[in-house]
């Protein structure tokens, strides 16, 4: 397995690969990976000659310093989890240093305003630290193919909506949510939930799915204050939101039309970490 960490190595690699024409698939990650992103990288296998997965904890994107700090920073078993699908995958573990040149702030960005919706809400500053951190690693992998989670669906919109702005000849690829058996949403912040929280954190995927059952024949209001009263007494679980938005705008539902898709969106504390889930409605 080839391990890259600074952008000239892995610059002169990939004008070899395009003088050849191979197809680079690219699956961005912040490490500590788990079975989903295994699943975003098989994918990337599948479809493309060359696969590049990154590893950076990108400090642009956390809002709370805390967050950032207890990330989990786990590159060597992310490398043997790596070599235990291909030993031909390239990795790119770049310091921040590489990416940021001592100067760690974000670009702004206008997404339309995608990103001032639940996420952008809730963690100010936070999808400009994304687009920042997407935009350098796309112009340094420049792949064919990027790979991305639905469980992040307000993050895979907004990448669709860099790539269109900035007319990057990439394609975005969203790949299902893969879950734990008791059906939380595998995510690299679930290593650090106590067997109770995780055991709690089952209720999110069960209270969406009767969310969905319930917008059959409620309006969205009526399902909302539903999953309210839901999270009211939890001993475990806050609720931070629960929105039913518009697929593409991410705006609220006000009134359901035909024609439209429509996805339920939440966001949940458990202690002091933070799970987001989301499931599709129609
Ligand atoms: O989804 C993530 O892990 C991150 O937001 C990403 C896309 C790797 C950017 O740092």
């Amino acid at each position: 397995m080839q391990i890259f960490t600074d952008k000239e190595q892995i610059t002169e690699v990939i004008d070899a690969f395009k003088a050849h024409q191979l197809t680079i698939g690219f699956v961005p990650t912040m490490g500590a990976l788990h079975k989903g992103h295994l699943a975003l990288v098989e994918e990337a296998l599948a479809n493309n000659q060359k696969v590049f997965v990154s590893v950076f904890v990108n400090p642009t994107q956390f809002n709370n310093s805390k967050d950032l700090e207890k990330y989990p920073r786990t590159l060597e078993n992310d490398i043997k989890l790596l070599e235990s699908i291909s030993k031909d995958i390239l990795v790119f573990a770049p310091t921040v240093e590489v990416i940021y040149h001592g100067n760690t702030v974000s670009q702004s960005f206008d997404f339309d305003g995608l990103e001032h919706e639940m996420e952008g809400k809730f963690r100010q500053g936070h999808f400009d630290g994304v687009g920042t951190v997407v935009k350098r690693l796309f112009d340094i992998i420049r792949p064919d193919n990027a790979y991305f989670g639905e469980k992040d669906f307000q993050q895979l919109q907004i990448i669709k909506k860099l790539v269109s702005k900035y007319k990057m000849p990439v394609h975005v690829v969203g790949c299902k949510i893969h879950r734990e058996k008791n059906g939380l949403a595998m995510s690299s912040r679930n290593t650090r939930l106590t067997d109770k929280q995780k055991e709690a954190a089952a209720f999110i995927y069960k209270t969406l799915k009767a969310a969905k059952i319930q917008f059959g024949t409620k309006s969205a209001d009526k399902v909302t204050s539903w999953v309210s009263s839901q999270f009211e007494s939890h001993d475990v679980l806050k609720l931070e939101y629960f929105i039913i938005a518009d697929i593409d705008t991410l705006k609220p539902l006000k009134r359901k039309a035909k024609n439209k898709k429509y996805r339920a969106f939440i966001a949940v504390y458990a202690g002091e970490i933070r799970l987001i889930d989301n499931i599709a409605l129609n």
